[in-house]
């Protein structure tokens, strides 16, 4: 709360993102409410919870859908409410064409260099900027002030900021791009890369995980666009609006709620080995995301692959276990994913186990932040393979559930963490002999050189977290309001 009212005192907040922070669904009667699997929910829901506002998103879940009106509005979270979640209501069709389609057959494989060809339909692209329209009018029927501050998330909505610009001149938009912003070149192949860099610009604010992302983004700027650049003081003007585009990288909360009341880690260590069937001996290494494509899951699995096979005498005393959310299930890529990684892993199985072990365990289901927080406890190492990842949060949860400073941090070097969590051991997802060394290392790291590497991992996350993240942007925010200010009383 310190965070915002201090910085920017008065000032009301609003949230707009695709997922929202609690899917309520229906269950033989009852409502279940999920929290899903996205590092952007992982990141805002403390910041929100901790400023309060109005979180504007996608109503996914099952409950509510027929019955809620276009303005519904339910507080949260469920049991201590402190902000408003509004939903939208978005139709099948309209979601295959905005979110499957534009943004997840288009940008997302546009901005990941994970070799999965963009699509882009103009049907798509007219459903997209619909979708955009509807957040954008929810965002200017919500503000209560003509200068709210509005926090725009991630590549779904693109559009938005020049939308809420338009009819909220004095808004603070801050946007944040979760995903890695492409080299110009790449971005070319964008229909309607020009519409999607002018409704950025409508932003007080561009937030990107690293300079590097911040760099491609002035060289598309430069390229597409009709704008002045100024790299020194890292601002864009384009139609006589400023936009400063900086590096923010994100992270989480600290402490993590998902840590209170979690057992001691001999416990998980136990209860974890227990409920898969393995020896209490045995080492664990996990895999835990939404199953996508980008996330090297394949990669470390046939990781694991070569590290049975090059030294035996790991079959029996351990287990590689991959927890994968369902996500995007709809198209082509995610479906052949799964396919693929389970016939893998039947194949690893099959070839280095027998009916008493099964050195690759693949569970592609929903788990909660508690459940996650516990396998992260029971583990010896955790891997985090992506392709290519704007940030990935998982290895700074991995590393803030370790308060028994143990464990190993295998962690891919096309991921925005690895800048930061210099003491993982950094691997190239695409050579597999250098991953399965570095699991071997890790499953053979002594105790007291875990420790070292663990702890100066903590220090970074502690210190950079995400109310760290959230601060900069407002501070950067509170320093534009206040120019905005003097040139207002000048003119
Ligand atoms: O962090 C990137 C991101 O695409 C978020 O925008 C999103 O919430 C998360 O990954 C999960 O994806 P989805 O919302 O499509 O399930």
């Amino acid at each position: 709360q310190k965070l915002l009212h201090e910085i920017l005192p008065g000032a009301e907040v609003l949230i707009v993102s695709n997922r929202e922070p609690y899917i309520h669904n229906k269950e033989g009667g009852q409502i279940a409410i999920q929290t899903p699997a996205s590092g952007l929910v992982s990141a805002l829901e403390p910041v929100i919870r901790a400023c309060g506002g109005t979180w504007i998103a996608h109503g996914s879940g099952t409950a509510d859908r027929e019955t809620a009106n276009r303005e519904d509005k339910i507080d949260v979270p469920p049991g201590a409410p402190s902000y408003a979640l509004r939903r939208i209501w978005i139709s099948d069709e309209e979601q295959d064409g905005y979110y499957y389609g534009l943004a997840n057959e288009g940008l997302w494989p546009l901005c990941h260099i994970a070799f999965v060809r963009p699509q882009f339909r103009q049907s798509d692209w007219e459903q997209y900027r619909k979708i955009n329209r509807r957040f954008a009018d929810a965002v200017i029927h919500e503000a209560k002030t003509e200068d709210p501050v509005v926090l725009v998330q991630d590549y779904h909505f693109a559009l938005v900021p020049r939308m809420i610009r338009q009819s909220l001149p004095r808004a603070t938009i801050i946007t944040f791009w979760h995903i890695p912003w492409p080299n110009a070149e790449t971005f070319s192949i964008c229909p309607w890369k020009e519409e999607i860099i002018d409704g950025l610009l409508g932003s007080t604010i561009l937030g990107l995980h690293t300079q590097f992302h911040c760099n491609n983004f002035f060289e598309t700027v430069d390229r597409f666009v009709e704008s002045r650049i100024d790299r020194e003081h890292a601002t864009v003007t384009s139609k006589g609006h400023e936009t400063m585009v900086r590096a923010y990288p994100i992270s989480i909360e600290w402490p993590p709620a998902a840590l209170a009341g979690q057992p001691p880690v001999e416990r998980c260590r136990t209860e974890v080995r227990q409920a898969i069937g393995i020896a209490p001996t045995a080492k664990l290494a996990v895999g835990i995301e939404r199953l996508d494509y980008t996330k090297g899951i394949l990669d470390r699995i046939k990781a694991v692959d070569d590290l049975l096979t090059r030294d035996p005498s790991w079959k029996g005393r351990f287990t590689f276990l991959q927890v994968a959310a369902p996500s995007r299930g709809k198209l082509a890529s995610y479906s052949s994913l799964r396919e693929e990684a389970l016939a893998l892993a039947r194949d690893i199985n099959s070839r280095h186990g027998d009916a008493a072990y099964q050195p690759v365990r693949l569970v592609i289901q929903h788990h909660e932040s508690a459940e996650v927080f516990k396998l992260f406890r029971a583990a010896d190492v955790c891997i985090v393979s992506s392709l290519h990842d704007g940030m990935n949060l998982v290895a700074k949860e991995f590393v803030a559930s370790r308060d028994d400073e143990r464990g190993v941090l295998v962690l891919s070097s096309f991921t925005g963490a690895a800048r930061e969590l210099a003491e993982a051991l950094i691997v190239n997802p695409y050579n597999t002999q250098e991953m399965s060394s570095a699991l071997a290392a890790a499953l053979r790291m002594p105790p007291n050189e875990q420790q070292e590497r663990m702890r100066l991992m903590r220090q970074q996350v502690r210190e950079w977290n995400v109310y760290r993240w959230a601060g900069r942007m407002l501070i950067d925010a509170a320093a534009s309001r206040q120019r905005q200010r003097i040139l207002a009383i000048a003119s």
